[in-house]
C-alpha cells in the first residue's frame, strides 16, 4: 500500500469507526416512542408516598401538575440508606399491596430466610388490614438467603427470576438487598446492577432494589458506599435516613427533643416523571408501617 492510500484509510477510520455498526440498536424517535409504555402510577401502599410522584399536562396552553398515584409503571428504582431506617418494611409493604391487588411479585430475598420474610409480609399485611391469608400465594419468593449458589452467580439467578417471572406471570420484582449480591466483590457492583437492571427492562418489571449504605456519611445522598454504584444506573432513587437529635440546632430544625431520633426521607431523582424535591419526616409505626409525612419547613428569615 503507498503512502496515499494508507492516509485514504485511515482517514476512513476516524471518520466511519473500524467496528461493525449494529443496526438493531438504531431507532427513528416515532418507533421508539410506539414502544414506549405509558405512563402511569403503581400504588405502593406506603401512606404518604403516592402523591410525591407526578405528571405535567398540558391542555388548552395551560400546563398542571397532575399526581400519578404511585411510582411510575416498569420503573426501577433504588430503596436506599444505612441499617434499620425502614427500606425492608418499605418493600414488604409495597409488596403486600400489589399482591392484594391480585398481581404477581417476585421477592428475592438476599438476607431474611424464606419462612422469617414470609412472616414479616403476613405482620405488615395485618398492620395494613389485610388478610394474608388471600393473596398470599401471589408473592413467589426466591431464597438466596439459603441458596450459596444463587448468591455468588448471577446467571443462575437471572435463570431462575426469569423462570418465576414467566411461570407466575410476575410483574413486579423486588430485590432485598442488592448489595448482599455483591458483598465480597465490590469492583463488579456496577456490572451486576447494570445486568439487574437490563434484566428487569427486559421483562417490563417494575422493580425496587434495596441497597444498603455503610456509613452515615453524607446521610441524604446517593452517594456514599453502596449508592455509588447504583444511582446512576438506575431511573430513580429513594433516601431513608435517620438522625440523632444532639444538638440545640437540630432540635430547633427538626422540632424534636434532644435525644431523640428523627427519620428522614427523600426522593433522589426519578428520570421517567416529576417528583417532590423536598426532605419529608418519615415515621415508621408501631405495628411497622413506613408512613411519610410533612416535609421539613426551613425557616426563611
Ligand atoms: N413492628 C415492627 N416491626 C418491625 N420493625 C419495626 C416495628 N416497629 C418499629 N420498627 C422499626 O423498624 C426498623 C426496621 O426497619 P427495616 O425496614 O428492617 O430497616 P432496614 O431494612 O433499613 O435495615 C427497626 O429499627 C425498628 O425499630
Ligand atoms: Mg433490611
Amino acid at each position: 500500500m503507498n503512502k496515499e492510500k494508507i492516509h485514504q484509510e485511515l482517514e476512513k477510520e476516524r471518520l466511519y469507526g473500524s467496528g461493525e455498526p449494529d443496526l438493531s440498536a438504531i431507532y427513528l424517535g416515532k418507533d421508539a416512542l410506539a414502544k414506549a409504555p405509558e405512563i402511569k402510577g403503581i400504588p405502593t401502599g406506603v401512606e404518604g408516598l403516592d402523591d410525591l410522584f407526578f405528571i405535567v399536562i398540558t391542555e388548552k396552553g395551560q400546563t398542571t401538575k397532575k399526581s400519578l398515584g404511585g411510582i411510575p409503571a416498569y420503573s426501577v428504582l433504588n430503596i436506599t440508606g444505612v441499617s434499620d431506617t425502614g427500606k425492608s418494611l418499605l418493600v414488604e409493604q409495597f409488596t403486600v399491596k400489589q399482591a392484594s391487588r391480585g398481581e404477581r411479585v417476585a421477592f428475592i430475598t438476599v438476607e431474611s430466610p424464606a419462612n422469617f420474610l414470609a412472616l414479616s409480609l403476613k405482620l405488615r399485611a395485618e398492620a395494613m388490614g389485610l388478610d394474608f391469608s388471600i393473596f398470599e400465594n401471589n408473592i413467589i419468593i426466591i431464597d438466596v438467603a439459603s441458596s450459596g449458589r444463587l448468591r455468588d452467580n448471577l446467571p443462575d439467578l437471572l435463570s431462575t427470576l426469569s423462570h418465576v417471572i414467566q411461570n407466575y406471570k410476575v410483574k413486579f420484582t423486588i430485590i432485598d438487598s442488592i448489595t448482599g449480591l455483591f458483598e465480597t466483590k465490590e469492583m463488579l457492583a456496577r456490572m451486576v446492577v447494570r445486568r439487574l437492571f437490563n434484566f428487569m427492562k427486559k421483562w417490563y418489571q417494575t422493580a425496587l432494589f434495596v441497597s444498603q449504605k455503610r456509613t452515615a456519611h453524607e446521610e441524604l445522598t446517593a452517594e456514599a458506599a453502596g449508592g455509588y454504584a447504583v444511582g446512576h444506573i438506575v431511573d430513580g432513587t429513594m433516601i431513608l435516613a435517620k438522625d440523632l437529635i444532639d444538638t440545640p440546632y437540630k432540635a430547633k430544625l427538626y422540632r424534636k427533643e434532644i435525644g431523640e431520633i428523627v427519620r428522614l426521607f427523600r426522593i433522589d431523582g426519578c428520570r421517567l416523571c416529576g417528583h417532590d424535591t423536598r426532605t419529608h419526616f418519615l415515621e415508621i409505626t408501631e405495628t411497622g408501617l413506613v408512613v411519610i409525612k410533612e416535609p421539613i419547613m426551613f425557616k426563611k428569615r
